[in-house]
């Protein structure tokens, strides 16, 4: 702002990088109302305003920022250089409320059930009496998209759920269970048992992009496959939400459709004469909130992210029925201490993976050549980066011996310390 309406920005002699002492130069500015003469920010940059442009006046400085904050007021134009939205600047978030309602006039007045009543009516006008195709992945986003979607259309709604043998233990029935007859959604729920069909697919595929590939190409054969079994449908609905949209660069509906498991497009000759995306312009809290008002599960609500691939990007190397019997156990009883433990507060993500890793083992009198089980537990703020947890130890003693003890086919255990980067969360 300060460059382009006339101003002057110079690299600055010393940076400033996070908590900084704000001082405010001018408390009868609307954004500083009521905060004291004297806080703290969180800045980080190099830059510093070294000429006011025209206009303009400094609302708050700090010891190395001489213009930490300005504004024309009569323009209704205000800049912050420390960041308002963290919580390292605790006054920051009432600096945002005033600016929203008392600079841009905004009332405040949007509610999730305004939001919920307006997209029902809103599917019923665009849907009339046809029906919608959903892929339903057991994921936030496509179930809170499904407890929508049932709640404006009912049955005309059809929700076909694939399970490709490569979800977590007990998953396929706790998504049935929600989703299916009983579950109280009215909806058609077409769950898919396509594991025999992946299993086939994946044999002898030890090429993590190749595994990736089939497990993509395999998921649109049995989406299509069963597209076609139904007859034609009008609609076809998607979980999509406001990152994924920002992520895609895209605005328009015609845009390259993300599966739900985000291993490649739907069909082509798949036509649908309408998308619909009620979740469109939420963020993922948004999401949360409004799965929570329609009924949805907490468990399901606070789901951890779960890739498209599932299990067969945790198992290293081929995968085999038996090596997802493995990984499935191992995870179960991961998740089970971890919530005995009370330890997956600082966890956005933890899970148990299989490594291609066989050892030399005892147990009894006899000599064991089995998998070694891999935990990972990683702390992250937007997946791009993360670092693993510091897990007490008391809780990964309690884990390894339960799996080496329950789990047939392992007789190690190791818990993976590499952060991210140089690894990725998950193995392949
Ligand atoms: P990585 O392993 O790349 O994972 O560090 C970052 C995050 O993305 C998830 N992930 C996926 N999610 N389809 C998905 O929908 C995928 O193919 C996929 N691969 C990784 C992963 O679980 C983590 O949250």
């Amino acid at each position: 702002m300060a460059k382009l309406l006339g101003g002057r920005v110079e690299t600055a002699e010393t940076s400033e990088y996070g908590n900084a002492e704000l001082h405010m130069d001018a408390p009868n500015s609307v954004l500083f109302r009521n905060v004291p003469e004297t806080t703290v920010c969180w800045m980080s940059h190099r830059d510093r305003i070294s000429v006011l442009p025209p206009g303009f006046r400094v609302t708050a400085h700090t010891p190395h920022c001489p213009i930490a904050a300005m504004e024309n007021a009569a323009r209704k134009l205000y800049a912050l250089q420390f960041h308002p939205e963290v919580l390292h600047t605790p006054e920051g978030a009432g600096m945002l409320t005033r600016f929203v309602r008392e600079v841009c006039e905004c009332s405040g007045t949007w509610v999730m059930d305004s939001y919920l009543e307006e997209q029902i009516k809103s599917i019923r006008e665009q849907v009339g009496g046809g029906r919608v195709l959903l892929g339903l992945s057991g994921g936030v986003d496509s179930s809170v998209a499904a407890a929508l979607l049932s709640r404006a259309i009912g049955k005309q709604l059809v929700c076909v759920f694939v399970d490709h043998g490569l979800l977590r233990k007990g998953e396929a029935e706790q998504v049935a269970a929600v989703f299916g007859p009983g579950g109280g959604f009215d909806l058609t729920f077409r769950p898919v048992d396509a594991k025999e069909r992946f299993y086939r697919a994946l044999a002898g595929v030890t090429d993590p992009e190749q595994k990736r590939r089939i497990i993509g190409e395999q998921f649109i054969r049995v989406f299509e496959a069963e597209a076609k079994a139904l007859g034609s449908i009008e609609f076809l609905a998607q979980g999509t939400i406001y990152p994924d949209v920002v992520e895609s660069g895209t605005g328009s509906a015609g845009a390259v459709i993300k599966s739900h498991h985000n291993v490649g497009g739907l069909p082509k000759d798949l036509s649908f004469s309408g998308l619909v995306e009620p979740l469109r312009p939420l963020f993922k809290d948004e999401v949360r909130t409004l799965g929570r008002t329609l009924g949805l599960p907490e468990q399901l609500i606070n789901r951890q992210p779960f890739p498209g691939p599932g299990l067969g990007v945790r198992i290293v190397g081929e995968v085999t029925p038996e090596k997802v019997r493995i990984v499935q156990e191992a995870d179960a009883i991961f998740r089970e201490e971890m919530e005995r433990f009370g330890a997956d507060a600082g966890a956005g993500q933890f899970f148990a993976a299989l490594s291609n890793l066989r050892s030399v083992g005892v147990m009894g009198d006899s000599r064991t050549y089995d998998y070694a089980v891999v935990l990972r537990a990683v702390q992250t703020d937007d997946f791009m980066t993360a670092t693993a947890v510091r897990l007490p130890y008391a809780l990964l003693e309690s884990v390894t011996n339960r799996i080496v003890n329950e789990v047939q086919g392992v007789n190690r255990v190791l818990y993976d310390l590499t952060g991210k980067p140089p690894a990725t969360i998950e193995l392949e």
